[in-house]
C-alpha cells in the first residue's frame, strides 16, 4: 500500500493536538504521512509546509495507509472500530493511543454506553483490540504528551515509550517506528497491559497538572545497577 507519490504512507487518525504533533514528528523523521479527518481542509491548513504530509478523509487513509495511528477520542474510535474499519485491516497495525479516563465525562462517551466508565478490569486498549479484529493492535504514545513530543529533548534522557500487543510483528513495527521518532520504546508485555498504561497516563496527567508542566514531561525508565535505559541494546520483542 502507498500513496499518490508511490512512497509508503503512516496514517494518523485524527488531526487535534496528538494527531497533528505526531504527524509534524513523522513526516521531520522523513516518513510520509497521510493523516485523515472529517474535515480534510482543515488538516490540511493546520499542516500546511509540513513536507511529506497531506490530508484526506477517513475511508482514504484506512485504504492506503501502511499501519494507522489512532488519535481520536476513545469512545469515537471504538465506535468507528466496531464499524467496517475494525475488518479491514488486512493483518495491518494499529497503534492504540486513546486514554478513555482522560476523556470522562466528555459528550462523545455516551458512544461507550456505559455512563463514563470502562466496564471493571478492562481497559481501552483491550476494548480497541477486540473490536479492531482484522488488525494488529499495539498499545503505545499514550503515555507522552503531545506537548514533550514538540518539546522534546528534555533534561532527564530519552523519554520511553511502553509498547503493549498480542501481535510480536506489530510490536515490532511500532518499535521501530518508536525510535525513527527519537524515542525509546520498551516492550510492557500484551495488550492487557493496556489498564496499567491508560493509568500511567492519568497519573502524568495529575502530575502535570498539580505542577503546572503544560504536559512537557515523559517517562523515562532505567535500571539501577547502571545508568541506562531499559531495553537499551536491542529492545526486546517477545516471542
Ligand atoms: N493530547 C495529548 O497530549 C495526548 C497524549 C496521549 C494520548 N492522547 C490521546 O490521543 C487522542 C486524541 O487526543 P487529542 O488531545 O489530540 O484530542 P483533540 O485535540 O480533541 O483531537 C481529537 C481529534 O479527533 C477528531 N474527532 C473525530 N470525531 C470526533 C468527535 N465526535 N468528537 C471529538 N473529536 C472528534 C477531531 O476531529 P476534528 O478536528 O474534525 O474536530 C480531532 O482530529 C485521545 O484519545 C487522547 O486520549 C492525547
Amino acid at each position: 500500500m502507498s500513496g499518490p507519490a508511490g512512497q509508503p504512507e503512516i496514517g494518523v487518525w485524527g488531526c487535534g493536538r496528538m494527531g497533528s504533533a505526531l504527524a509534524r514528528a513523522l513526516a521531520v523523521a522523513g516518513q510520509p504521512v497521510v493523516v485523515a479527518t472529517g474535515r480534510p481542509g482543515r488538516a490540511a491548513t493546520t499542516l500546511a509546509g509540513v513536507p511529506g504530509c497531506r490530508a484526506t478523509d477517513p475511508d482514504s487513509m484506512l485504504r492506503q495507509a501502511t499501519m494507522v495511528l489512532l488519535a481520536l477520542p476513545f469512545p469515537v474510535a471504538l465506535h468507528a472500530l466496531r464499524g467496517p474499519a475494525g475488518r479491514i485491516g488486512a493483518g495491518r497495525t494499529l497503534v492504540d493511543m486513546t486514554n478513555p479516563a482522560l476523556g470522562a465525562g466528555q459528550p462523545q462517551n455516551a458512544v461507550l454506553g456505559t455512563g463514563d466508565t470502562l466496564p471493571p478490569s478492562m481497559s481501552g486498549g483491550e476494548l480497541i483490540a477486540h473490536a479492531a479484529s482484522g488488525w494488529r493492535v499495539a498499545k503505545a504514545f499514550n503515555t507522552l504528551s503531545a506537548d514533550a513530543l514538540t518539546h522534546w529533548p528534555a533534561d532527564g534522557g530519552p523519554v520511553c515509550v511502553p509498547v503493549a500487543s498480542d501481535h510480536p510483528s506489530g510490536r515490532r513495527e511500532v518499535f521501530e517506528l518508536v525510535l525513527r521518532l527519537g524515542l525509546h520504546p520498551v516492550d510492557a508485555g500484551g495488550i492487557a497491559s493496556s489498564r496499567e498504561m491508560e493509568a500511567m497516563a492519568v497519573l502524568f496527567a495529575r502530575i502535570s497538572s498539580r505542577h503546572r508542566l503544560r504536559g512537557q514531561i515523559g517517562i523515562h525508565i532505567g535500571r539501577s545497577d547502571r545508568v541506562a535505559t531499559v531495553g537499551e541494546v536491542p529492545c526486546p520483542v517477545s516471542r
